[in-house]
């Protein structure tokens, strides 16, 4: 079974398949299905990590707050921008250009994520077995019954040991989605060269 990492990095590679279908394909039906299997796709992913993963990585990782609380404002970007998309009607030109900006906003995600916040959370103490497997069990909850009742009780409990670290362990987290994240509409920016953005860059993309 996949760790938890390794399963969060599964998950982007297959959205990001689904985006360049999205993208390669012609029909606006076919574009339609394949945005929203997309959507579903990050609904899933996006509450995995917020109720089981970060909750873990905020408590045991170094900068993990601060990194957390980043993500969880992208989050708050992607489900907005979910949100608006599942009440289009049609598979129309607006459609579309909202979903490019959706996916540009996930790429960005991810790439911060795969950059920065996993490498450290590898490096850290965190069980990342036993996160895997609380993972792929409320992935399934989520499938099999739509959205279950949130398990909250052992989230951030997937140290590997006592170790050195004696601090306590914080509650987890504040509940994410308290925050409305500023959205930048109207200007879209050109995907190409994003990859080439650095963390400021991007930042200040997403504060403006
Ligand atoms: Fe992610």
């Amino acid at each position: 079974m996949p760790n938890a990492t390794q399963m969060i990095r599964q998950d982007h590679k297959k959205v990001e398949g689904l985006f360049k279908k999205f993208e390669q394909t012609k029909g606006s039906q076919a574009k339609r299905r394949l945005a929203e299997n997309a959507m579903a796709e990050l609904e899933v992913h996006a509450a995995l990590e917020e109720e089981i993963f970060y909750p873990a990585v905020k408590n045991e990782v170094d900068d993990g707050s601060s990194m957390v609380q980043e993500a969880i404002e992208e989050h708050q970007t992607v489900k907005q921008l979910i949100s608006e998309l599942k009440r289009m009607e049609e598979a129309d030109e607006e459609f579309e250009s909202q979903f490019s900006q959706l996916m540009e906003n996930v790429q960005h995600h991810v790439e911060e994520e795969e950059s920065e916040m996993l490498p450290k959370v590898e490096e850290s103490e965190l069980d990342l077995n036993s996160l895997g497997q609380q993972m792929a069990q409320r992935k399934q909850e989520m499938q099999n019954g739509g959205r279950a009742t949130k398990k909250a009780s052992n989230a951030g409990s997937g140290r590997k040991s006592a170790g050195s670290k004696s601090t306590a362990r914080k509650p987890a987290g504040k509940k994410a989605g308290s925050k409305t994240a500023a959205r930048k509409t109207g200007s879209t920016k050109k995907s190409t060269g994003r990859k080439a953005t650095k963390k400021s860059g991007s930042r200040s993309r997403r504060r403006a």
